[in-house]
């Protein structure tokens, strides 16, 4: 029996692994990372002046692919004419979001917001003149959808900010640091004004590499927003004082370092608005996706890109209406639970209920007939099919009489329990899951 608890047998606490943000501890910040942690999924969403034309957020002008003059002309054109806030709201509830990440400023400094700090914004500066963050961040908080505002850090537009274009710059920040101090003096007093009013649940910092820790100011930024509000949390993209970390558009292989991250996606290929860019990723590539991110005991961070008049694009409604039908019927595997198995075990995305005693299995593609679970050590006790009950049978195939190790666990999946996307299969165990994780020696060790 001693043998059995040997270094080839894995139970769950093993698998979580050490924290990425270098200055952040996080036994110090478990608690208010939880709800993030069960939340599973968020709603991106790229909404800026770069919708009027369709080109990229930002960098269009920054690359060079458009005159910053030309860029900006898109101000006139900014009209928000069919944006309604609460159907968007009620669209990402539907998702089964559970909360969204709005861009209040991107890298060109337009601001959502009615800032008082610069004229530029939706109020001042577009034929929309009015603020169209206050109105989302109402509706979003009534459909109990925690609000995020992505910030960036960078600002492009402002006199005093250095950098401009990829190949020309205003000055340079450390022979000039009182020019640097009115920047730093302006982007702090709009990061407190987005604070002061609307008292986010999480900071999306963005553009953190072209400045460092100090230059930003980061430790101050951390302490003024978790001052005003302790349980905020911060994403990883503030030069090491972030929460977690936030890999993007390349989806993690092997289970990233870190204990919480968010993979950040586009739809199709753009953040913004894009109507040239018909590469739209379909309802199962999403669900995939998403159940490996979980899987890995990350979140998906899924972006929306609207229009100028406040539609979203009909495939981007449909992806989020499919995943939500998926989200909804699956929800016990999905939501509240923690990272499944290690990779090796079973071929497809796994979660964990928070003890562990059932073991959430997502079949990869329509899988019909057996599937199989290598080194399950705990004996089963009820394997059914998620979002409709229906018990399955299963058999243990392998299993020598006098070796503790584990049989190969194959279990019946008959066609007609198949999901349109990811058939889910909830299997309760005896107790928190214990793996066998040895060579095939006749030991548990072995
Ligand atoms: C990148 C880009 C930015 C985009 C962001 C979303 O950092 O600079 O345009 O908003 O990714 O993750």
């Amino acid at each position: 029996m001693k043998r059995f608890l040997s270094s080839a047998v894995l139970t769950f606490s093993l698998f979580q692994s050490a924290q990425a943000q270098q200055h952040i501890q996080p036994a110090a910040i478990q608690d208010k990372m939880q709800w993030f942690a069960d939340a599973k999924l968020g709603i991106f969403i790229h909404w800026g002046i770069y919708s009027v034309k369709g080109v990229d957020e930002s960098w269009s002008f920054y690359n060079k692919k458009i005159a910053y003059a030309d860029y900006m002309q898109q101000l006139k054109g900014f009209t928000a004419k069919h944006y309604h806030p609460e159907e968007w709201a009620a669209l990402i509830k539907e998702s089964g979001a559970r909360y969204a990440v709005v861009t209040t400023k991107h890298h060109d400094g337009v601001a959502l917001w009615d800032t008082q700090l610069s004229k530029l914004d939706m109020a001042n500066s577009t034929p929309a003149k009015r603020d169209v963050l206050t109105p989302l961040y109402t509706a979003l908080r009534q459909q109990g959808i925690k609000t995020g505002a992505y910030f960036s850090l960078i600002d492009w537009s402002y006199a005093d900010y250095p950098q401009f274009l990829k190949d020309s710059s205003r000055y340079n920040a450390q022979k000039d640091p009182a020019r640097w101090q009115r920047f730093l003096n302006y982007y702090q007093g709009q990061l407190k004004e987005v604070m002061q009013q609307y008292n986010p649940d999480l900071w999306w910092f963005d553009g953190d590499w072209e400045h460092s820790a100090e230059e930003w100011e980061a430790v101050k930024i951390r302490k003024m927003l978790t001052d005003h509000n302790p349980q905020t949390i911060i994403n990883g993209r503030l030069q090491g004082y972030g929460d977690y970390d936030t890999p993007e558009q390349n989806f993690p292989v092997s289970r990233p370092n870190f204990k919480w991250w968010e993979l950040c996606m586009t739809i199709n290929n753009n953040w913004g608005y894009h109507p040239d860019d018909t590469n739209f990723k379909t309802p199962y590539e999403v669900i995939t996706i998403f159940a490996d991110a979980i899987s890995n005991g990350g979140n998906m961070l899924l972006d929306i890109g609207p229009a100028e008049d406040g539609t979203i694009p009909a495939e981007e409604v449909t992806v989020l209406k499919e995943l939500g039908a998926w989200n909804k019927k699956h929800a016990s595997a999905i939501f509240n639970t923690v990272a499944g198995i290690p990779a090796g075990h079973f071929y497809g995305p796994t979660t964990l209920s928070k003890d562990s005693t059932t073991l959430y299995l997502f079949l990869p593609g329509n899988v019909s007939g057996q599937v199989m679970v290598k080194g399950l050590i705990n004996s089963i006790k009820k394997i059914s099919v998620v979002g409709n009950g229906q018990a399955l049978t299963h058999k243990i195939v392998g299993k020598i009489s006098w070796s503790s190790v584990p049989g190969l666990v194959y279990i019946d999946v008959p066609a007609t329990v198949q999901d349109k996307y990811m058939t889910v299969l909830a299997v309760e165990l005896d107790g928190p899951v214990k793996l066998y994780r040895g060579k095939g020696g006749f030991l548990t060790n072995e």
